[in-house]
């Protein structure tokens, strides 16, 4: 079973889509990964930032992660760091984004997490709030999203302005994370980032890949990136 197996396959989106997770957290790390996250950390510094206020909560994470300060936490684990605050709305008050797909930190730190997703259709704000209001301490639980970018980098904090055909097009997904900090009652969200070009899946799982993008509804599209190729992604992958 690989990543590719746990995409989201049928149903709505956008969807909650969460369910109990039990995987050891921090997750091991490849060299590689850990070396890009390195490199990302020097070249873009901002990709590291927190909120005034937010510092026990920043300390509570990286004692999980045996990390002196988020920069370092955020280079000796896999996974993007969000932490979220127990007030009103739950706004994001520090992260460490390093893989991002088409956003900017910068742009989200202190807006409440109905604001940090106004661009996405449909996003289901009242049940995600009421579910962190619930969310207790020792309780984790993740979910898949499904991406398509038109190269493989990684950083990717702005979708990339090339025309690269669709079969040089990389199928890109997050696990992400949800669990609720003890100490300090915060929220911390994981991001990690599973990608692979598309011209590497099998037959089958193309296939599979195909329907699923022919049922996402317009709003996907538009706001996936995709734009008006779909239909040549589509053929291509189901040819
Ligand atoms: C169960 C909780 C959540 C749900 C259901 C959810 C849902 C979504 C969906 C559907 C998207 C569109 C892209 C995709 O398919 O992944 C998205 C994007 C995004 N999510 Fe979430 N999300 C959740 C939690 C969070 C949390 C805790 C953060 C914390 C920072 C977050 C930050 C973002 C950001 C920054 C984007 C990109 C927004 C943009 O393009 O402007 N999400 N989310």
């Amino acid at each position: 079973m690989t990543w590719v197996d746990e995409l989201p396959r049928t149903g709505s989106w956008p969807a909650m889509g969460v369910r109990a997770d039990t995987r050891p957290w921090p997750a091991p790390a490849e060299p590689e990964q850990l070396r890009r996250r390195r490199e990302v950390v020097a070249a873009h510094p901002d990709v590291v930032q927190a909120r005034p206020g937010s510092e026990a909560a920043v300390a509570e994470l990286c004692a999980l992660v045996g990390a002196p300060d988020l920069a370092a936490a955020a280079v000796a684990q896999p996974d993007d760091l969000c932490l979220l605050a127990p007030e009103p709305g739950w706004p994001l008050v520090a992260g460490a984004l390093l893989f991002p797909s088409h956003w900017r930190l910068a742009e989200k730190l202190g807006r409440p997490l109905a604001e940090v997703h106004d661009r996405v259709p449909g996003y289901p704000a009242a049940q995600v709030d009421r579910f962190l209001d619930r969310l207790r301490p020792g309780q984790v639980v993740a979910r898949r999203n499904l991406l398509v970018h038109r190269d493989g980098e990684l950083h990717a904090p702005w979708p990339a302005i090339h025309d690269a055909p669709v079969e040089a097009w990389w199928l890109r997904s997050e696990r992400q994370t949800l669990r609720r900090l003890p100490q300090s009652g915060h929220v911390l969200f994981t991001i990690g980032t599973d990608t692979t070009p598309l011209a590497e899946l099998d037959a089958g799982v193309r296939r599979r890949l195909a329907a699923r993008l022919s049922e996402l509804p317009a709003a996907w599209v538009e706001y996936g990136g995709v734009g008006d190729r779909l239909s040549e992604l589509v053929s291509w992958l189901d040819a």
